[in-house]
């Protein structure tokens, strides 16, 4: 399986190798379609289009709502529906143009149509250049789980455009710098080490290569996530718990935000299981004060969000399995986590508020 996408392209290279693509699919006779949300199409479809010219009059453009509450089945059919009626074939190639919901909802909609047809990413949020267009994940949430339905299909090309970043509403720029966050603490910690919420223009693609090399080598090593794949997980345990809370009760909380929550929990349980020094923790904590919206969960919250967490696709034998890491740079997959200790977790970060 082909999870690592051919290559990923850069900005002005990026624009030239997506002419190219589209000249070769469009002169072999297929058909091209182009999936936006609702967002993307009014800030990043112009710009594609423009610097398309001619080529752009070949693509059929498919608009979704924007916004995780829509990341579902009913979203997927829409985009079916729209394939179908205009006759998309195995062949057609499906052109992913968003953030991470319409990357995994496109992707999705991709691997299940005619058996699964060839797709491109173009992330157009700092948390999808980073993170979710790479490695192949796709996939929609049901029944307030997230991912819960989902295929690995890789996309056969990404390009990464990083002027799609100065339309970002910064929360949402600000969401993807938690994934980076989290990559400082599996496997780049020097990425720690930065400025992470000023990052320089000129500094910009830099730093998402380095993040997009650093999940490409785990995808590479465990594509199906049997292993170390896991390690990408990290904060998104609880995260997700968080995440799936927030759409069950209609809360607006960003991917991004979960999982900066979610790591407070899980950098908390690291100190307690892996001797992780509190004072990592407690940088952390910092951080996350001064950069994130935080998610308050009550006590009576706590048997709904260990529910969620039961569900955790990571889990084996009805045993919870976290990521946790020993220092910044060192995480380790498969470690159970008891009830109690997540319960006490979570208590700690009710405490901050
Ligand atoms: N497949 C994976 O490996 C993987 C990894 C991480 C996250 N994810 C998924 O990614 C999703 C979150 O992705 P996201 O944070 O990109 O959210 P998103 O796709 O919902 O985008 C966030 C918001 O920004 C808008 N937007 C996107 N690009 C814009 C631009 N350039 N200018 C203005 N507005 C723009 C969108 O319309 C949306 O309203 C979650 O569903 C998460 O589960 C998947």
């Amino acid at each position: 399986m082909k999870l690592i996408p051919n290559t990923v392209f850069y900005d002005i290279s990026a624009f030239m190798a997506l002419r190219k693509v589209i000249f070769n699919v469009h002169a072999s006779g297929r058909k091209i379609f182009i999936l936006t949300d609702s967002n993307t199409r009014q800030f990043c479809l112009p710009m594609v289009m423009e610097e398309l010219g001619d080529l752009s009059q070949h693509l059929v453009s498919i608009t979704i709502a924007a916004g995780e509450n829509n990341k579902h089945l009913q979203t997927a059919m829409e985009v079916w529906e729209q394939l179908s009626v205009h006759q998309a074939g195995r062949d057609a190639l499906l052109i992913n143009l968003g953030g991470g919901m319409v990357t995994d909802l496109g992707g999705f909609v991709a691997s299940v149509y005619k058996r699964g047809i060839e797709t491109i990413h173009v992330p157009t949020t700092m948390l999808a250049m980073v993170d979710a267009a790479i490695g192949g994940k796709t996939g929609v949430d049901f029944m307030h789980l997230k991912n819960n339905l989902g295929t690995f299909h890789g996309p056969s090309w990404v390009f990464v455009i990083t002027k799609f970043l100065e339309t970002l509403p910064s929360r949402q720029y600000r969401s993807g710098i938690a994934e980076i966050i989290k990559y400082g603490f599996i496997s780049r910690p020097e990425l720690l080490k930065q400025d992470l919420f000023n990052i320089e223009k000129s500094a910009i693609q830099s730093i998402i290569g380095r993040c997009i090399d650093a999940k490409t080598n785990i995808v590479q090593a465990d594509p199906e996530e049997q292993g170390i794949r896991k390690l990408l997980n990290l904060g998104h345990t609880v995260g997700h718990a968080f995440e799936a809370m927030a759409l069950m009760k209609q809360q607006d909380l960003l991917h991004g935000e979960a999982v900066a929550s979610g790591l407070v929990c899980e950098l908390y349980i690291s100190t307690r299981l892996l001797s992780l020094d509190t004072e990592v923790l407690d940088h952390y904590i910092g951080l996350w004060q001064s950069a994130f919206l935080r998610y308050p969960v009550a006590e009576e919250d706590d048997a709904e969000l260990m529910n969620l967490m039961l569900q955790d696709k990571k889990n084996r034998a009805g045993k919870l399995l976290f990521t946790l890491i020993s220092a910044p740079g060192n995480a380790v997959f498969d470690i159970p986590v008891g009830q109690e200790l997540i319960e006490e977790s979570l208590q700690f970060y009710r405490s901050l508020f």
